[in-house]
């Protein structure tokens, strides 16, 4: 089987905020076409990791994005060459329109505007629709929605996802999983940042378990899911 090509490979990297140390010498991949799952409980380290791929924190160790090292580059570089986070709590502009969320969306790759926005529109016919809705009156789950849209806006190479669960319904944090997975099957990576441990797994090919900064646990997603640690702490026995 031809080996898939590594997208990204992060090598000791830590975070601190003073004293704390919310990430120790992570050591994470993500290879072309895979679904990954970062999976940790209330505050484990799962957005510190994200915001340092993009030097919103800084980090230190060593991050390959495409085999370059990025660990220096800025916020805005990084985007460019892209690596998108659609963040935790589904954050849109809300005063502005779905429209306009949608155009921001796509600050650093406006060459392929109209074929980027029509793949949105197909993916989410809701926010077509809705285009000159304001975007804060829209439902929490086409909130999250419009946030993932916004993101495909700059066709990225990588796309990061925080907690896409968070505080949605059931039926949407459904609707919202398999989307990821058409994403997926689509030919877009994805890393997924999730506490929700069954519902990440199920659509991630493999995961890393995160515990106060720390990689615990590693694996396919079906390892994990057999893991009996991972089971008790993290599946609630339940899979
Ligand atoms: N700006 C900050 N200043 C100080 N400490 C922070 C800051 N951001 C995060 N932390 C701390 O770093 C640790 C990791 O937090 P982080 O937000 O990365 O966790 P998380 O896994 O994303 O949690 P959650 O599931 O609640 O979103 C926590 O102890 C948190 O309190
Ligand atoms: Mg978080």
């Amino acid at each position: 089987m031809k080996k898939k090509n590594n997208i990204l490979k992060i090598e000791n990297l830590s975070v601190t905020y003073g004293p704390i140390k919310a990430l120790r010498k992570a050591n994470l991949e993500v290879n072309e076409g895979e679904v990954v799952a970062l999976i940790g409980a209330n505050g484990a380290g799962k957005t510190s990791l994200l915001k340092a791929i993009l030097n919103i924190e800084k980090p230190n160790g060593k991050i390959l994005f495409l085999g370059k090292d990025i660990i220096s580059k800025s916020t805005d570089n990084i985007v460019a060459s892209g690596i998108c986070l659609i963040p935790e709590g589904h954050v849109i502009f809300s005063s502005m329109t779905v429209f306009e969320n949608l155009q921001l969306g796509a600050y650093h790759n406006s060459y392929d505007f109209d074929k980027n926005l029509e793949k949105v529109f197909a993916y989410f016919p809701i926010l077509q629709e809705r285009s000159s809705q304001i975007a804060g009156t829209l439902s929490g789950g086409e909130q999250q929605m419009l946030s993932i849209g916004r993101g495909l806006m700059s066709n990225p190479k990588l796309i990061m996802i925080d907690e896409p669960s968070l505080g949605l319904a059931p039926k949407i944090v459904a609707d919202i999983f398999e989307i990821l997975s058409e994403l997926n099957e689509e030919g877009y990576t994805i890393l997924l940042a999730e506490q929700n441990a069954k519902k990440a797994l199920e659509c991630a090919h493999r995961g890393y378990v995160l515990e106060t900064g720390r990689f615990i646990l590693q694996g396919t997603s079906r390892e994990l899911m057999n893991n009996q640690k991972a089971r008790r702490v993290y599946l609630g026995g339940s899979v």
